[in-house]
C-alpha cells in the first residue's frame, strides 16, 4: 500500500496510528507529500485523489482512498479487525461518530492554523476566527463530558481524539484546553504513552 503523507497532519496520523496498532504499518510505503499548502494543488496527491487532500492510499489492488476515515475502515478491514470499528451496531456507531467528532474538530484546528499562520494578515476574518475557537471549546467540552466509556478502550474514536489533541499541543501549545478537563487530560496521558503515538509524533 502507497500513503500520501506529512507528518504535521493530524489526519495522517489517525491513519499511521491506526495502521500501528492494527500491526500493518510496515505494509504502507510512506510517499511524502514535501511542503503541502492549501493555496495550491500538490500534484504528485492530486493523481490518487482529485481533492488533493492527505492522506490518500492506494491499496495493493490499486484502488486509491480517501478520507481518513476511509482509509482507517479500510485498514481495519484488510487487517481483519473487530476491535478498533466493531460490527456490533451500537457500538460501532457510538465509536464512529466520536471519530467523527475528533475529524471535525481537526478541520477546525488545521483550518485555525491556516488563517492564523499562512493567510495574508490583511485578509484574515475574525468572526471566522472566532467561531473556530468557539467550535474547538465546545468539542473538547463534549470529549470531557460525555465519551469516557469509549476513551477508556483503544478504538477507532479514541485513536482519532489522541492525534486531534497531540495536534492541539503541536500547534497550540499555549491553548491550555486541558483546563478544566481533567478525564480528557488524563486519557490523553496515558494514550500517548502507547507505542503508536510514539512513533507517529509530529516533527518538532
Ligand atoms: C500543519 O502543518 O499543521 C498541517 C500540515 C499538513 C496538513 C495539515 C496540517
Amino acid at each position: 500500500m502507497k500513503l500520501h503523507h506529512n507528518p504535521a497532519s493530524p489526519f495522517v496520523r489517525m491513519v499511521n496510528v491506526t495502521a500501528h496498532e492494527l500491526g500493518i504499518s510496515d505494509q504502507i510505503e510512506k510517499v511524502a507529500t514535501g511542503e503541502f499548502l492549501p493555496d495550491r494543488v500538490n500534484k504528485q496527491v492530486a493523481t490518487d485523489n482529485p481533492l488533493g487532500r492527505i492522506p490518500a492510499l492506494v491499496t495493493d489492488h490499486g484502488t486509491a482512498l480517501y478520507d481518513s476515515r476511509v482509509i482507517c475502515e479500510y485498514l481495519c478491514h484488510h487487517a481483519g479487525d473487530k476491535a478498533l470499528l466493531p460490527d456490533e451496531p451500537v457500538s460501532r456507531f457510538r465509536l464512529l461518530t466520536l471519530q467523527a467528532l475528533a475529524v471535525g474538530l481537526m478541520d477546525s484546528g488545521v483550518g485555525l492554523r491556516y488563517e492564523t499562520g499562512l493567510r495574508p494578515e490583511t485578509m484574515r476574518w475574525p468572526e471566522w476566527i472566532e467561531r473556530q475557537k468557539v467550535r474547538i471549546a465546545a468539542g473538547l467540552d463534549d470529549l470531557e463530558a460525555n465519551w469516557k466509556d469509549e476513551l477508556a478502550g483503544v478504538n477507532c474514536g479514541s485513536v482519532a481524539t489522541a492525534c486531534l489533541l497531540g495536534y492541539l499541543d503541536f500547534r497550540y501549545g499555549d491553548m491550555g484546553w486541558r483546563n478544566g478537563r481533567s478525564k480528557l487530560a488524563a486519557f490523553y496521558e496515558g494514550f500517548a504513552k502507547r507505542p503508536s503515538m510514539m512513533a507517529t509524533n509530529p516533527p518538532s
